[in-house]
Parts: C-alpha cells; structure tokens; sequence
C-alpha cells in the first residue's frame, strides 16, 4: 500500500430527487477514488445526507411528513440510487445519525469553552435555499449572490462563531499552501469576496425553527446547519467518539471534492473550525463546476431536469458515467444537450472503442485462429510508435487523475483508442493475411499481438471510470480480470495459447440519432 487516501462527496440536502448534477459530484469522486485505489491506496470514500435545516423541515411539512419521516424516505431513495450506480463509497453518513449528533454537541461545546462563540443578534438578509444570511452589500440585484432566489430580511438572537480572531491565521495558512484550492480562480473568488473586505463573524445558530441539533447550551436554539454539515467529514471516521480508529487512520483528508457555490464555507469556515479544534486541515479542496443546460440552471420550474435513472435504464450505467465526466471541463460549467450525449455515445463509445474490441476479435479469430500470438519475432514499422505513444499517454492520464482533472484523463485515453484504431489502418492485416511472404505471417502475429495488448492496457486505465465495460472487454480477450490495479499495466503479460471468444459481442449498440435525441429531450421535466 502506498498509504491512506481520504475522499469525501459534499452530503446533499435531501430536498428533492437527484438529478444528474448531483449524480456527477459523486460519479466524479467515486472515480478519483477507484483510480487511486488502482494506484494502490488505502481509499476511504465518504457519501451521505444533510438531513437538518429548515428547508428540510419547510419541504417535509409540504408533503405532510414529520422531517424524520422526509429524510428517511430520501435516504431510502439515495440509497437505491448509488447502488443502481454501483457507487463504492466505505461509508454513508446521515446528519442525523445520533453518533454524529452527539459529536457535534461535543465539537460545539469544545469552541463555547474555548470563548470562539458569543451571543449576539443576527440581522441581515436570509436566503431560505441556501440557509444562509447575507449583507446587503452581498446581494446580487437585491437576490442571493449564491443562487439567485429572492431573500428576506430577518432578525433573530442567535450565537456567533469568531470568525475574525482567525482571519490572520486564515491568510497565512493560504500563503504557505497555495495548492488548498483549486482551481485557483475559485480560491481568488473567496479571497475577493470574503477574506480581502475583511471576515465577517458567522451566525451559527437559529432560533426560528427546531429542526436541528441543538445548542448544548442553549436548547431554544438549533445549530446552523452547515456547522452541523461541515463536521460531518470528521464525525463520520468516529471523530468525538467512543471509536475513532478510522479518525486516528483517516485523516486529514486528501480530498474534499465540492461544488462551486459551496467554497466559501469550505474555503473559509471549515479550515477555521478544524484549526480551533486543533485538528490538521485537508489537504486539498476540488471545487467542480456545474452541469447547466442550454437555457441555463437545471430547474423544476423551467422544466429543464434530467435525472440519471431514465439514462441509465436505457444507455447503460458506463455510457451515463462516461458522459457526465467526459462532458465536464474542470474550470468551467459545461452544457448537457441530448445531441452531445447521443454524439459521444456513438462516436467514442460504439465506433471508437466498440469497433476496435469488435475488430479485433474478428481479426483474431479470422487470421490467427482465435490465440494472441505472444512469441513475436518480426515487428511492424509502426509497433514501436504505437507503443511509445500509449506509454506517454498513460503517463499523461495519469498527470490529469492526479490533478483532478478527470475529463482530460478520458480525452487521453481516448486518444489511445485512435491511436490503436489508426494502426490497424496502417499495417492492414487483411493483406498481412494474404500475402505468402514468410515475414508478412510474423508481422501479422505482431500487429494482433498489439492489438490484444493495447486493449488489456485500455481495460486497466478504463477501469476507474467504466468498470464493467474494462472487464468487459479482457472476458473477450479472454484475459484474467480479477486484477485491474494499475501496475498490472506493466507486471502482468499475456499469457501464451489465450484464445478469444469466437464471436465478439458489441459493447456499445449505435444508437438512432434522431429517435434518441427526441427521447432525451423527452426526459426533461
Ligand atoms: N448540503 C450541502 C453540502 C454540505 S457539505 C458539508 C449542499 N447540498 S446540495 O445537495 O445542494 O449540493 C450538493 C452538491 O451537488 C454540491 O457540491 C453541488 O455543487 C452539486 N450539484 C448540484 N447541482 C449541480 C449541477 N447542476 N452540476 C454539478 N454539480 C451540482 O450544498
């Protein structure tokens, strides 16, 4: 092993069903972690809900269900949903789990002894969706600068978090570790925004509403709920608890992936709670940035919704993943379009790597008689290219995975696929198999060789992303499958008198342009 790796999804609010946005943050996470587990890291993926609030509490009474009630129907569906996604997270945590409250108490009562909280009284502008209060200087065209939803002015007592007595300590924290956040222009936001006009003490707790854990000293106030959120990245390794062997095993966390609009409070309020509980900060935040679709925000009300489900019944659970992080740049929203999703499907997937599984189990069982020859003594003038540009590209994927940038680690290892698709084009081994030239017969054997063997590396880069469709395509190479870990890439041979399957199977079917477009666009709601 080459030691502990920590990654956590943010816990989503169970408000509503999840769509594909909130599907992407942990299909990108779950993907960071099975990469690193390939590299061979200890992997710990945290998921889970954040249950209190009084958005949870206000949609709970419109559906006539005690908040209790709301949030365990949703777990139940968050549940369903990542096991239909075959998401490998260690652990779900709900807000709600007492072991979490109890910690919290515990955490709040440290910072009260600690004189980090005061009482004081709270006036400002209050955006329900995102339970957050804001300056008036803060609105956007008199709107929340976070989502843009109406705000109201509100007054209430409340305690505060000292959030000045660490501004300092904050700025020369960020100084000495430049890398925190990324992609910087979001660090340069929060510093424009928040820490350059000067740290503004947060409010953290409410007395308007009940649903929420309460003061420890205080019970007619409840936690904020994103200080009762934010602890959940600890609480959950036992953290403030009876047991906290994966807390002592665990952290700092390697990485938070996050989105965009949540940085300020992982950015900000989360390294100052960790540093006033003497605890040591992450060591980095990945802010992603959103799906949006052509009319802008995913929205009810505009009717513009995709949720993952309908997409996975009917192109696959692979071809949903690949797409959403294939279409996600790192800095930048990226726009869904049923188009795109029916182009990438039908060009990356069905042509360039389907052909080029189907192709070449054809080939093998057409020119070679079904064995990946392996005693290769004759090379083709391009097998040396070949090999060099797939060992780069390896490499170069593995720069993008170890950065975070997961849609180019794709893009890499779709050039691969061209590449080992072009050298067919160039060594032509139907006329290899044609010829009576001794020679021309060895150079077959090397070009089906490669063939074989650049899927194998293929399959292992894949298998992060498409688990199924990497062991997918070594069954038909019939290639050992239960080691997918990265080094196998140079550690593991193929072995000799390995026949192929002798009738490949298409792994990606060409969809219908036209008749999928329309079904795409009849998904949104
Ligand atoms: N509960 C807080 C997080 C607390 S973490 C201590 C929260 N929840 S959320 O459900 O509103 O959002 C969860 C995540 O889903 C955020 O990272 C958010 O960016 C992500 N997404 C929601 N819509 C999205 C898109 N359209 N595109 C990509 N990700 C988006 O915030």
């Amino acid at each position: 092993m080459k030691g502990t790796f920590y990654i956590t999804t943010p816990i989503y609010y169970p408000s509503g069903k999840f769509h594909i946005g909130t599907a992407y943050c942990e299909v990108l996470t779950e993907a960071i972690k099975k990469y690193k587990q390939s590299r061979g890291y200890d992997c710990f993926m945290l998921t889970g809900l954040d249950e209190h609030g009084q958005k949870i509490q206000t949609v709970a009474e419109n559906n006539n269900l005690t908040p209790q009630e709301h949030v365990d129907k949703m777990a139940e569906a968050a549940l369903k949903l990542w096991k239909q996604m075959d998401i490998k997270y260690d652990k779900f945590i709900r807000t709600t789990d007492d072991y979490h409250m109890s910690a919290v108490s515990k955490i709040v009562e440290r910072f009260l002894s600690q004189g980090d909280i005061y009482k004081g009284k709270y006036e400002g502008w209050y955006c329900m969706s995102d339970e957050n209060y804001f300056t008036e200087s803060q609105l956007v065209d008199g709107k929340c600068p976070d989502c843009g939803r109406e705000v109201k002015k509100m007054s209430e007592d409340a305690y505060f978090f000292n959030m000045k007595k660490y501004e300092n300590w904050l700025i020369d924290f960020y100084k000495e570790h430049p890398d925190f956040l990324v992609p910087e222009s979001r660090k340069n936001e929060i510093f424009k925004n928040f820490i350059e006009p000067g740290l503004e003490d947060l409010c953290i707790s409410r007395n308007t509403f009940d649903w929420g854990i309460k003061m420890p000293n205080d019970p007619s106030h409840v936690l904020y709920v994103w200080l009762d959120a934010l602890t959940n990245y600890i609480t959950a390794l036992g953290y403030m608890s009876e047991d906290d062997t994966l807390f002592k095993k665990y952290w700092p966390a390697d990485l938070h992936v996050v989105g965009k609009e949540i940085i300020r409070f992982h950015g900000i309020y989360w390294p100052i709670f960790l540093h006033a509980l003497g605890l040591e900060l992450p060591k980095k935040i990945f802010a992603h940035s959103w799906i949006v679709m052509k009319d802008g925000k995913m929205s009810k009300s505009v009717g513009n919704v995709i949720y993952p489900e309908p997409l996975i019944e009917r192109y696959g659970l692979d071809a949903t993943k690949y797409y959403l992080l294939r279409m996600m740049s790192f800095e930048k929203d990226s726009v869904f379009t049923p188009e795109d999703f029916v182009e990438k499907y039908n060009y990356d997937l069905a042509n360039d790597l389907g052909n080029l599984l189907n192709r070449t189990i054809g080939m093998m069982n057409k020119y070679v008689g079904g064995v990946i020859p392996t005693n290769i003594v004759v090379k083709t003038d391009f097998d040396d290219e070949l090999n060099d540009f797939i060992d780069k590209q390896i490499k170069e994927v593995e720069n993008s995975m170890d950065t975070y940038h997961v849609s180019n680690a794709l893009s890499g290892i779709w050039s691969i696929i061209s590449r080992v698709n072009k050298y067919i084009d160039e060594t032509m081994p139907w006329t290899l198999s044609k010829s009576d030239d001794e020679n021309d017969k060895l150079k077959l054997d090397s070009v089906m060789f490669n063939l074989a063997e650049s899927l194998r590396k293929i399959s292992i880069i894949l298998y992060p992303f498409m688990e199924s469709t990497a062991k997918e395509i070594l069954n038909q190479l019939n290639i050992d499958n239960n080691d997918m870990s990265w080094d196998t890439i140079t550690t593991h041979k193929i072995v000799e008198n390995t026949s192929v399957i002798e009738q490949g199977k298409p792994i990606f079917a060409r969809l219908d342009q036209e008749t999928e477009i329309d079904y795409i666009k009849g998904l949104m709601k």
